[in-house]
């Protein structure tokens, strides 16, 4: 089976060419970073007519570099939400017509069971697993147990962890898309100690998260420094203190969600992070540190499938065409669409995927 991917529900246009074998035949992404980079974050209408403007080809390439045109595939997948709607409207709208014009099954991903399935693709994770998700519109622990079937133990109550990352990164003038850039400034540091920051959560009964608590202090640590403005040695310290702030957060939260997919699920082994944030090499290391503590796996995908990419929609369109579960053309784009319809809405919970 060879399935199309196409991703358009945020910043990123993407086109990619799986297999059922897990082979990626292609995977094409085009940031639109720099047309956002004005405005400090994503502009929605701009993204939209950004993916219109650049799919076609992207699909195109994405098929050229597989050896393939559309009669040698045997699905067409695309994002179906959540995210921002103008954008999931032009990938839905294509996949559709392409399915159409070639009579092939057309498959609404989830965006969110996109990153939660990376893990199978590139390495053939068995279910159950405990999944953490951590992006810039979301931050949620998920018992992971089948295709479609995902129970959720926490979620974050303000502010998603990739979004504290673009916040933190603006506070300290490193600019946008936050993330790499405090992990990078975050290197030089030579006293992370020298400001310490709250643990929001840490401790408490339960997974959910916070991070707008964690945001503040870091306001308040810079407005505390003199106004000639911040040395680049207060940046990286700074950097690192935020950093090892969430690592001991999203670590002391995976811990206790853990306890409870254990009691759930006594065969299931294995943590898996996924999203744009589990590219974050020190969150990687302290999250391998607690599954190998905890008797766990654990398994991170490779740093070019973690943010946001249609490999990963492509290859949750083999997962759901090898089950028989095909869309019609029926299907209506979604803004919110949770993995688990069964979890209380989280009070200030994103758009963003
Ligand atoms: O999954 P993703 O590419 O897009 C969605 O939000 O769906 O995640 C993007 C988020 C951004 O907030 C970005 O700052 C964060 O992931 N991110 C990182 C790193 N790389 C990307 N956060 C921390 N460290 C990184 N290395
Ligand atoms: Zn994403």
């Amino acid at each position: 089976m060879i399935v199309l991917g196409i991703e358009t529900s945020c910043d990123e246009t993407a086109a990619a060419v799986v297999t059922d074998s897990r082979e990626i035949l292609a995977n094409v992404v085009l940031s639109q970073v720099a047309e956002h980079r004005p405005y400090g974050g994503v502009v929605p209408e701009i993204a939209a007519r950004a993916h219109l403007e650049h799919l076609d080809r992207l699909i195109a390439q994405a098929l050229a570099e597989a050896g393939l045109t559309f009669g040698g595939l045997d699905g067409i997948a695309a994002t179906g939400g959540p995210g921002l709607i103008g954008g999931v409207i032009v990938g839905v709208m294509m996949a559709k017509a392409i399915a159409y014009a070639r009579g092939l099954p057309f498959l609404a991903v989830n965006h969110l069971e996109g990153h939660a399935l990376t893990a199978r693709l590139t390495d053939d994770a068995a279910f159950p697993y405990l999944l953490l998700l951590v992006s810039g519109g979301h931050c949620q622990l998920l018992a992971v147990e089948g295709v479609g079937r995902y129970r959720r133990l926490g979620t974050t109550i303000d502010d998603a962890v990739g979004e504290a990352f673009d916040k933190a990164a603006k506070l300290l003038g490193l600019g946008y898309p936050g993330g790499p850039l405090v992990e990078r400034a975050a290197l030089a540091a030579s006293d992370p100690g020298r400001f310490p920051l709250p643990r929001p959560m840490l401790g408490r009964p339960g997974c959910d998260f916070s991070f707008s608590g964690l945001k503040t202090a870091l306001r308040q640590r810079v407005a505390a420094l003199p106004e000639a403005g911040l040395a680049a040695g207060e940046v990286a310290d700074l950097a690192a203190a935020f950093q090892e702030a969430v690592a001991d957060v999203l670590a002391d939260r995976c811990r206790h969600a853990i306890a409870a997919f254990r009691a759930a699920h006594p065969k299931g082994t294995t943590l898996v992070v996924a999203g744009g944030v589990a590219a974050n090499r020190a969150l990687r290391a302290r999250l391998a540190a607690l599954a190998a503590a905890e008797g766990f796996a654990f398994v991170a995908p490779p740093l070019a499938l973690c943010g946001d990419n249609a490999a990963m929609i492509a290859w949750a369109g083999i997962e759901r065409l090898g089950l028989g579960l095909i869309d019609d053309f029926s299907f209506a784009p979604r803004p919110r669409w949770p993995l688990d319809p069964t979890a209380r809405a989280a009070p200030g919970a994103g758009v963003k995927a």
